[in-house]
């Protein structure tokens, strides 16, 4: 099963990405997570994604778009996979469906979890990360999902693991330039996402990323398969 999600910054595409593949045990690519990983790694790719990471743009696709076709051919990827953060314009959405029909490959779901922008950002500046597992949902601001205290400290609700928060959730300029560039239907993300919706091929899933985590999850796994 091939599927690609979209949803604004901030939106849950990486809390539902991590629930379908669990459930569907597809590979869970995400653009925005091999960034991080190269910039943690300090190796080239890394240094060169963080600045615009840092600022709210978008890394080159000179250098985005073949990082993720050349993963989509890695072994991990044979059995299916789920992709989260890509594509993010009109040029990676075209570079992508190319790539596809050339590799003889089959896109089976689009989903799009819709959100208003507003809630989207506080969803962004209040999420923390564990450092055990990126998956572990907490959220300063909700109560479903709300780190626990330990030793005065806030900790994991999950495992306990320390929190961290990521440089590019706090500045609030950098969230804006990232929405901009969500909600752009001219050249932007929701350009990218009417493009794959215009397709005949795969099923579109549309859904309201302001319920619940269960909530949303339940929407969207009652549409797969
Ligand atoms: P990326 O890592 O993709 O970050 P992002 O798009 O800004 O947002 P996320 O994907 O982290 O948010 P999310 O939708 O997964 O939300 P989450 O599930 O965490 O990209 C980072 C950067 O890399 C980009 O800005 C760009 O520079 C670069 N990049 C990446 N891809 C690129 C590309 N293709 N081309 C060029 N550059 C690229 O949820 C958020 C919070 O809300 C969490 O705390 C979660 O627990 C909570 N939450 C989730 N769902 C709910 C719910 N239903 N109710 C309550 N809380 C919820």
């Amino acid at each position: 099963m091939n599927i690609l999600i979209f949803g604004p910054n901030g939106s849950g595409k990486g809390t539902q990405g991590a629930i379908i593949q669990k459930k569907y045990h597809v590979a869970h690519v995400e653009s925005g997570g091999i960034f991080r990983q190269n910039i943690k790694g300090g190796t080239d790719l890394g240094m060169k994604a963080k600045e615009y990471i840092d600022r709210g743009e978008l890394v080159p696709d000179s250098i985005t778009i073949p990082m993720i076709l050349d993963k989509l051919k890695e072994n991990a990827c044979s059995e299916g996979w789920l992709l989260d953060g890509f594509p993010r314009n009109v040029a990676q959405a075209e570079a992508l469906d190319k790539a596809l029909k050339e590799a003889k490959l089959k896109l089976d779901y689009v989903i799009e979890i819709k959100l208003d922008r507003q809630i989207a950002k506080e969803r962004i500046m209040g999420r923390r990360l564990c450092v055990n597992d990126n998956n572990h949902p907490n959220h300063i601001a909700f109560d479903a999902i709300k780190p626990v205290e330990k030793d005065g400290k806030l900790v994991c609700r999950v495992c306990g693991g320390e929190l961290n928060t990521r440089a590019d959730d706090q500045d609030e300029a950098a969230i804006d330039k990232r929405h901009d560039i969500y909600y752009n239907d001219t050249t932007g993300t929701t350009a990218a996402v009417n493009y794959f919706k215009a397709l005949s091929g795969p099923k579109f899933i549309s859904v309201d990323g302001s319920k619940s985590i269960d909530e949303v999850s339940q929407a969207l796994l009652s549409e797969l398969n």
